[in-house]
């Protein structure tokens, strides 16, 4: 392999006879004067005399590098010729010298560039593609760090590792994740939130398509490939274990519940205004919204007496101030809703306990009622976490509140581009632009970046792209990321779980291809596959059930239907039973007798 046609400080060409090149591999090349720098093959090509080069439109090579190439000794009509486009990786000041060997490195030669931290020291999120060349001089301690998952089955790791550095979140916080549907976000997701856990690095996870559960191992990897994830995290429902302490809602934080789905309008925030105040509780505003109601409506009701009576009032006294009966009738409605989703049955008590004892906190609901939630949460937990840094930078002591990531999929719906201010999306750009002094990071995953508030877009300091399609998205992807217009072009073709990590944390977009989870999603399974699973398993209970009570006889009935019941926990009838008996003696798996009353049914050995 050697270097052709004109070099650059950034790119340059290189061919060989013998060798075809592999997209994104890294060589070496021996230029010494330029401390021999390595290059990453962002396009290949190969040429054969039927193909003559000179007369194709050619993407990669022009007119010079065709010279270039008769110039060495290439004879470009006659034989088979590789090529591939090398850009150079770290800077060089001046071209590489023309000519200049290249070969494949040792790992040690690009360990440096490949691997920032051990495996222990960070995210360890899939393979480095292109490096499968690098992995038999790869220390045995990196060889077996993960496993893969190719062609429906789990495979070995065969190349370099790729470790995310996560400490340097420190510094380029967040991290977003881009591609289309069935692009591999929501596995490659997982494994991010896999890899926090595993730290632990507290979490928050939306979870509005209930598949975010960790407690399942993925089939087909072997126990030593496995981890146990169940104490790391914990789901929660929106509305049943986890809620708002209404006592606990500041006004702001009120209208931005009522809110969170629509826009309050400027009437409503008005009359809210007027009508909470920090004191109440859900009854007590509750009972402010409906005399309002009867106040405005003009209505007196009959029988008032004590506390109700001076609530109404009261309601009398400032209902100039609130405005129009169908503003408090919208507020009332609003509250109404979210009384029914069971919002103000508990509170967040739950979350906080899991965040401040290092777990993962996944809250579950629909979607429209955790974007309510998920930003009020948001804000409630940002706000205990700022307090507390804030404290100790003046020197006091606040309550201790953890570091913590936020993840979320369908990520636009919480922080949508155009005009539209809800409480979500303020919250989350809060957090982008402020997070990372106070160490809460977020990490988004979207399929529709172009959908994406810009302000949040601009703050994912760490963007993975996979497989993407529209052209609206590649053009944010583009302006957004320091991918080349190579990778642009190979956007549209990559495979569910390959992907491009492009971030400051890195320095250059990496080509990976996401491990394979070690965890499944409960919906991961193939329908077909859950069906057999749970009538095998059926299966294979009545049969240890029946097995252990054997032999059965007939007559015996009283006996052996209440231990039966008991073993399988439900009720069985004599009939069911002995029908039973007939399916296992067809299928030869045990023997019938005539007994005294009857049959009796026995197992071959005894
Ligand atoms: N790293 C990977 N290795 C192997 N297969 C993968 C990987 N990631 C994804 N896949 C395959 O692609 C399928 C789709 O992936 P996933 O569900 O993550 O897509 P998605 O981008 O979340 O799609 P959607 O936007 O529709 O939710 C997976 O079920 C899996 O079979
Ligand atoms: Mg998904």
């Amino acid at each position: 392999m050697q270097v052709v046609g004109v070099t650059t400080q950034q790119e340059i060409f290189v061919a060989s006879r013998d060798r075809k090149f592999e997209i994104n591999e890294i060589l070496l090349i021996e230029d010494s004067e330029r401390s021999n720098p390595c290059g990453e093959v962002v396009e290949t090509q190969s040429f054969n005399r039927y193909i003559p080069l000179s007369t194709e439109h050619n993407a990669i090579v022009d007119e010079k590098v065709i010279l270039a190439l008769k110039a060495v000794g290439y004879e470009i009509d006659k034989e088979e010729i590789n090529l591939a486009k090398l850009r150079i990786i770290g800077e060089i000041s001046t071209p590489v010298s023309v000519g200049s060997k290249v070969r494949l490195p040792d790992f040690g030669e690009v360990s440096d560039l490949l691997l920032q931290v051990k495996p222990q020291q960070g995210l360890t999120l899939g393979e480095i593609r292109g490096t499968g060349s690098l992995f038999s001089t790869m220390p045995g301690e990196l060889q077996k760090v993960l496993a893969m998952y190719e062609g429906n089955r789990v495979a070995l790791q065969k190349s370099v590792p790729f470790v995310f550095n996560y400490k340097a979140m420190n510094e380029y916080p967040h991290i977003g994740i881009f591609g289309g549907s069935g692009s591999g976000k929501s596995f490659g997701l997982r494994v991010v939130i896999e890899e926090f856990m595993k730290k632990p690095v507290p979490g928050l996870v939306l979870d509005p398509h209930y598949e975010m559960d960790f407690s399942r191992d993925f089939p087909g990897l072997k126990p030593e490939q496995c981890y146990n994830y169940r104490d790391r995290f914990l789901l929660f429902s929106v509305g049943r274990e986890v809620g708002v302490n209404f006592e606990d809602l500041d006004t702001g934080a009120l209208k931005g519940l009522l809110g969170a789905g629509e826009q309050l309008t400027e009437a409503m925030d008005n009359a809210v205004g007027v009508l909470h105040s920090r004191k109440d509780s859900y009854t007590s505003f509750n009972s402010k919204i409906k005399y309002m109601m009867l106040a405005l409506e003009g209505t007196e009701p009959e029988g008032l007496a004590g506390a109700e009576r001076k609530i109404y009032e009261a309601m009398l006294k400032i209902k100039d101030r609130v405005g129009h009966l169908a503003t408090v009738r919208g507020i009332a409605w609003r509250l109404n809703n979210l009384f029914h989703e069971g919002l103000f049955a508990s509170n967040t008590r739950p979350i906080e306990d899991a965040l401040m004892a290092g777990k993962t906190a996944v809250l579950r609901g629909p979607l429209k009622l955790l974007q309510i939630y998920g930003a009020y949460v948001f804000d409630r937990l940002y706000k205990k976490r700022r307090d507390y840094r804030d404290a100790c930078q003046k020197g006091e002591s606040g309550d201790w509140f953890p570091p913590f990531v936020i993840y979320t999929d369908e990520a636009h719906s919480f922080a949508m581009k155009g005009d539209r201010d809800t409480l979500s999306k303020r919250v989350i750009k809060t957090i982008a632009q402020e997070g990372r002094k106070y160490g809460v990071n977020i990490c988004l995953a979207t399929q529709r970046p172009a959908l994406l508030d810009d302000t949040v877009t601009a703050q994912l300091n760490t963007k993975i792209i996979f497989r993407t399609v529209r052209s609206h998205d590649i053009d944010v992807i583009k302006e957004e990321t320091d991918l080349g217009p190579e990778e642009s072009r190979r956007l549209p073709y990559l495979n569910s779980g390959n992907a491009f990590i492009s971030s400051a944390i890195t320095g250059r977009a990496i080509p990976i291809r996401f491990r394979c989870a070690s965890t499944v999603s409960p919906h991961g399974i193939n329908p077909f596959d859950e069906l057999a699973e749970y009538f095998s398993d059926h299966e294979q209970t009545l049969w240890s059930a029946v097995r252990e009570l054997l032999p059965i006889e007939e007559g015996g009935e009283h006996i052996f239907l209440p231990l039966l019941e008991k073993k399988l926990g439900k009720n069985i009838t004599a009939q069911e039973m002995f029908a039973l008996m007939e399916k296992y003696v067809a299928e030869g798996k045990i023997l019938k007798e005539k007994a005294l009353f009857g049959n009796k049914y026995l197992l071959y050995n005894k």
